[in-house]
């Protein structure tokens, strides 16, 4: 019976489904890399979420692996390319947690634009605070989406709901595909001079390694209010802290960081910053659905040589 390891926390339908499909799933969570390099060679594939990273050390030692699931989007926590040497398939499940992490961002907007933590810790302190907590209105104002994809429209689309006006950046996305979501397609210099909120849906790459720096905030409107629910990496933390405290950016919400856990960080104790602990796509739907679907793909892989939304599916 081929194996399979769940090394994160998953739902427990992934384990359901492994074994309804005639595989062996074995549950080792929160294991150090020395205990996963021990144990990795007994292994057909491999299902993870965010806290395990598969590094090419582990890779060569994996010497029956097949296959690799990320139950969620990012695979920044896969190193693929060792994968591909290995001829070691790699799936993500991408739309498995799109609404939850859209959602997020939009809490995320709202929250921004009326204080709502800061004014609830406020309260619940005992202090009346109405002057301090006055908010702005989102009807009428502009909302930039740096990064289209499937949670950027879906933000879009709720935004629009919100009478937001949307302009998009995304160098992948067509005329055409702009005109379906009715999103008005710009480029990033001029969604940074408009924008009154700016949310971010890139993955991390070269091309995006801290797109926010001083240089970006400088071309934005004074008073912007931004929202990451991206990858803590886009961003130069430094230089945010600073652009919050000259008040050139007005407020962030951060929902991922670059080095994570962030158990301690510069942003931590600013009252301009709304953080939550990279929860985007945590919700029970959203981890129902990426669990199910990482298992499904790995067990038609291992069982009929099918790829579903493989990383590295041309190469293998
Ligand atoms: C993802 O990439 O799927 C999300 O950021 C959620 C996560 O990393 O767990």
């Amino acid at each position: 019976m081929k194996k399979v390891l769940i090394a994160d926390k998953a739902d427990a339908i992934c384990e359901k489904v492994l074994r309804e499909k005639g595989l062996e799933p074995i549950v080792k969570t929160g294991m150090k890399p020395e205990e996963l390099k021990a144990c990795i060679a007994e292994f057909d594939a491999i299902i993870v979420r965010s806290a395990t990273t598969l590094t090419c050390e582990l890779i060569q030692a994996a010497t029956k692996l097949k296959a690799v699931a990320r139950a969620g989007s990012g695979v920044d926590n896969i190193d693929v390319p060792a994968c591909t040497g290995k001829k070691v398939v790699v799936m993500n499940t991408p739309f498995g947690n799109t609404v939850s992490t859209a959602e997020h961002a939009i809490a995320m907007i709202m929250a921004l634009a009326r204080h709502i933590p800061q004014a609830n810790s406020s309260t619940h302190a005992g202090k009346w605070e109405k002057k301090k907590f006055e908010g702005v209105e989102l009807t009428g104002k502009t909302l930039g989406v740096v990064g289209c994809g499937n949670i950027g429209a879906v933000v879009a689309d709720r935004a629009m709901g919100l009478k937001m006006k949307v302009l998009a950046y995304d160098p992948l996305m067509t005329a055409e595909r702009a005109g379906e979501l009715g999103v008005k397609m710009v480029g990033l210099e001029e969604l940074y001079k408009n924008s009154d909120f700016i949310t971010y849906h890139v993955v991390i790459n070269p091309a995006t390694k801290g797109m926010i720096n001083k240089e970006a905030m400088a071309k934005m409107k004074k008073g912007v209010r931004l929202i990451n629910c991206a990858r803590g990496g886009i961003m130069v933390e430094a230089d945010i802290k600073e652009a919050l405290q000259s008040g050139q950016i007005a407020g962030l919400a951060c929902d991922v960081y670059v080095k994570e856990p962030a158990t301690e960080h510069i942003f931590f104790g600013m009252e301009s910053v709304i953080a939550t602990p990279h929860i985007a796509a945590s919700t029970k739907d959203a981890q129902v659905t990426v669990a199910r679907q990482a298992a499904e793909q790995i067990a038609d892989y291992l069982l009929n040589g099918k790829k579903t939304c493989a990383i590295n599916g041309d190469k293998i």
